[in-house]
């Protein structure tokens, strides 16, 4: 994957005045599209390092006066290789976890980026080159977005926020790789090193440029939208999410709420190990004690969807084999969610049952102001699908812990009732008819819930 001329010229712009005498790397060169542009740009070769695992490119890029070495840039760091460089620029190769480089070199790897916890390449280049980096150094790299928001990397993101100045994200056009065959989401992220508690402060004041999604190479200079934010507001959202459009209000839900967590708790279920034997229809097993409700299936349904398998626990002993956690509180009334949904979709969950761990996770009310039935208005509005699916995970599972940190905010009666009532409606019509419509009962919680949480956070001050 090649970086094209203009975005290379671009990435480069980005690091600002190279004075004569500062130092360059590219750890994983290729066939050099930023050796051109920095060349384009008058600096001198001799300034230039160039790495790479392949050997491939090694004549055209020397035959231009750049020292090359063929190197594992990510297995090559050691401490005696930190602070040696004043830029650092490239395009790391993505590599997932399941890829062959990363699942053959998986311990010497996790020896040196194990604290991050990311497991892609990319993520990794981007921790050796802060380190390669001397303090004050500048680092651009073009790299998957991903980095941004996905869980997973929420220890890069920690390690970024603490170690650098963010100046600047773009996301770059997502056809930009097309004629290569290659689909991808790509960010340009421009840092500058800036370690040491006594420059937390600098940190967190800060000022980023953030510039959202372009359609072509052509727009990056006049960019439609772009927005300049202190680098404490990535220190808001769980996970430090590094958002690049999120509504004010929205961010001040978060900071200024309780945690999901401490109202309405979730909790993992079992797992039998052998589910065509200790799993039946509940219509076969109905009367028999050692039989009971068992939810263990996701998908998009909400408030209402009735139970239909049975899990056998017979013995006062668990058969061998089943994963039970403890300290679940099985069996009590609740809400059940879907592990795996397109949407967050929460039902009401009948006294008695268990579930799967999987595809299901239960939630128990521990606020004795909040019922079963607000709680299942809030989970399905339209308000908290966007908190939960478009902000803190938008893959297609839903985490416990994702909705451990979603918001909460007491509502007002009036709220509280009006949403209830809605939601008894919807529930007692899907018990009668699976398909019943509620599009028009679900416009008003969706407003409801909207306005109510909008009216407390959206304010016209500003935040600090
Ligand atoms: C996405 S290409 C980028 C090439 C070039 N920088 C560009 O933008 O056109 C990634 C390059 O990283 C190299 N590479 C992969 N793993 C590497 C590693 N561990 N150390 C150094 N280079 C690596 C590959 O050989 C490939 O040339």
């Amino acid at each position: 994957m090649t970086t094209p001329p203009n975005t290379a010229d671009y990435i480069v712009s980005r690091l600002g005045y190279i004075p004569r005498d500062a130092r360059i790397l590219d750890p994983c060169v290729g066939p050099g599209a930023f050796i051109k542009a920095l060349l384009n740009r008058g600096v001198d070769p001799d300034q230039i390092t160039a790495v790479d695992i392949n050997e491939e490119h090694r004549m055209s890029i020397e035959e231009q006066g750049v020292t090359f070495i063929t190197r594992d840039a990510l297995l090559s760091l050691t401490p005696y290789s930190y602070n040696e460089f004043d830029f650092v620029v490239g395009n790391p190769p993505y590599l997932s976890k399941a890829s062959e480089y990363i699942r053959k070199n998986k311990r010497s790897l996790q020896k040196i980026y194990g604290k991050i916890h990311s497991h892609e390449a990319y993520a990794m280049f981007i921790v050796n080159g802060i380190r390669r980096l001397r303090n004050g150094g500048k680092m651009a790299f073009i790299v998957s977005d991903s980095f941004m928001t996905v869980n997973t990397h929420a220890n890069l993101r920690r390690y970024i926020l603490k170690n650098c100045l963010i100046d600047e994200i773009t996301l770059a056009p997502k056809s930009l790789f097309d004629s290569q065959g290659v689909n991808t989401s790509p960010a340009i992220i421009v840092l500058t090193k800036c370690v040491g508690r006594e420059y937390e402060s600098s940190r967190m004041v800060h000022t980023m440029r953030i510039v959202e999604r372009v359609q072509s190479e052509d727009e990056y200079e006049h960019p439609r939208a772009s927005a300049s934010i202190p680098q404490s507001q990535y220190h808001l959202l769980p996970y430090k999410i590094f958002y690049t459009e999120i509504e004010p209000w929205i961010l001040k839900l978060f900071r200024d709420s309780d945690s999901m967590k401490e109202h309405i708790r979730g909790y993992v279920g079992m797992h039998t190990m052998d589910n065509d034997k200790y799993i039946r229809p509940l219509s076969e097993v109905e009367s028999d004690e050692d039989w009971k409700p068992y939810i263990k299936t996701g998908g998009a349904d909400q408030y209402y969807r009735p139970v239909t398998e049975a899990v056998y626990l017979g013995d006062d002993d668990i058969p061998d084999g089943y994963l039970f956690p403890r300290d679940v509180p099985f069996g009590d009334e609740g809400i059940v969610i879907s592990g795996i949904s397109s949407r967050l979709a929460a039902r009401y969950m009948p006294k008695g049952c268990y579930w799967d761990s999987n595809k299901a996770m239960g939630f128990f009310v521990v606020d004795e102001n909040i019922s079963i039935e607000y709680a299942l208005g809030l989970l399905n509005s339209s308000l908290y699908n966007h908190l939960a699916k478009g902000i803190l995970n938008r893959t297609n599972c839903v985490q416990l812990t994702d909705l451990h940190a979603l918001p909460f905010v007491n509502p007002d009666d009036d709220t509280k009732s009006r949403v209830e009532e809605l939601v008894k409606k919807i529930v007692t019509n899907k018990r009668e008819h699976e398909n019943f419509d509620y599009s028009s009962e679900q416009k008003q919680i969706d407003d409801i819930i909207l306005n109510f949480h909008k009216k407390r956070f959206k304010t016209t001050e500003k935040m600090v």
